[in-house]
């Protein structure tokens, strides 16, 4: 165990003592939580390989899964990735910085074990003021997973990485709650055709406005789990699984509500505790029943829904529940993130009604 300093920061006007004490600890090989507008990151200097290492050991991640290196000016790109193709600052130009991270060939003085021993690098400038300002007064290229202990919800709070990571790392900046609430767009420049990977901040038609040949990477687990190098590694782990089952329901509203309600019963009468995520309106139907329910604001408000998800599972989490029931969503614009962390949290347990 180490000593984890936490320091609360006014996002608009970061305390600059503050941001210098976490910018020297980058630089000396600690580990720095900081808020994106995502999620939280786990910060380490992308040049020193010690560093990395801590990440790694912090998280308890899969050696074989790449970071995201974090910059503050679209002029430190050519220090971390050679070779750019010219759609790249077209993209960068419309959402850096933003929710939008670019695979690119990496440049050989970044370490292999950034990008776990991979010829490239994932890349990105977050747009939080807190983030810019520790990663402009660092100087150095930070890489930065998502602040979570491998395979849980990721941390969209200070709170959230102090249950996770306290003790692990150094210093947690607490900036409150991430704004956006699930994890950047990646997409693969690398490759002919461009590749989104992992659906996030920035939506698919977005960025197909820009660039119409993009497509979604679909994951094959049986080709990439044979393979050393998979297109999408993160897409193969267990992820953002709370330590309840998930339960993941498909097909009409009024259908759904009325399956989740049968099974809520029926789940309760076998004894055990169920959690659900609701909209509002949807809330009446279960408050006859014994069940812990986290309210996920307007139904059809996804900016809501993401901004909640992650804090929300793991408030069920804490409630002790041993299975949670919650509604798919349409798989268009930020809905193709939700949809995306949902199904994955829920491993595969899928009612279509
Ligand atoms: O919003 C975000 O992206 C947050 C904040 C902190 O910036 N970071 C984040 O990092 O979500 P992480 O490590 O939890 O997810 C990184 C994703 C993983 O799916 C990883 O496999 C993929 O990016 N990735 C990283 N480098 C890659 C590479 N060279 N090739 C393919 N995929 C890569
Ligand atoms: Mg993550």
């Amino acid at each position: 165990m180490i000593e984890t300093k936490v320091f609360a920061l006014e996002p608009s006007a970061p305390d600059h003592a503050a941001i210098t004490l976490a910018a020297t600890c980058l630089q000396e090989g600690g580990l720095v939580a900081f808020p994106t507008e995502t999620v939280y990151g786990l910060g380490a200097n992308a040049l020193m390989p010690s560093a990395i290492e801590k990440i790694y050991w912090a998280k308890g991640r899969p050696s074989n899964n790449p970071l995201i290196v974090h910059l503050a000016r679209l002029d430190q790109l050519e220090q971390v990735a050679v070779n750019i193709p010219p759609v790249t600052w077209a993209l960068a130009e419309h959402f850096w910085p933003g929710p939008l991270t670019f695979v690119l060939p990496r440049h050989a003085d970044v370490p292999a074990a950034v990008s776990a021993g991979r010829d490239t690098i994932a890349v990105r400038i977050p747009a939080h003021p807190v983030a810019l300002a520790l990663l402009e007064a660092a100087a150095v290229p930070v890489a930065a997973p998502s602040a979570n202990r491998s395979t849980r919800p990721s941390a969209t709070s200070a709170q959230h990485v102090i249950a996770d990571l306290g003790g692990r790392v150094d210093v947690i900046l607490d900036a409150g709650m991430a704004s956006i609430g699930v994890e950047s767009t990646v997409i693969d420049l690398t490759r002919e055709t461009p590749l989104l990977l992992r659906p996030g901040g920035v939506s698919l038609e977005d960025l197909q406005a820009l660039v119409p040949s993009l497509v979604r990477y679909v994951p094959d687990h049986d080709s990439d789990e044979a393979t050393a190098e998979p297109v999408s590694p993160g897409m193969l782990y267990k992820h953002y699984a709370p330590k309840a089952k998930v339960l993941l329901y498909e097909g009409d509203d009024r259908a759904v509500l009325t399956r989740m309600r049968a099974d809520a019963i029926a789940l309760q009468a076998t004894g055990q505790r169920v959690g659900l995520l609701l909209p509002e309106d949807a809330i009446a139907t279960f408050d006859a029943a014994d069940t812990v329910i986290e309210s996920v604001g307007r139904r059809g408000d996804l900016d809501s829904l993401a901004f909640t998800l992650f804090a929300h599972l793991r408030a069920l989490d804490a409630q002790n529940v041993d299975v949670i029931l919650v509604q798919q969503v349409p798989n268009t614009g930020l809905g193709a993130a939700i949809a995306d962390r949902l199904s994955r949290a829920s491993e595969g347990n899928l009612i279509k009604v």
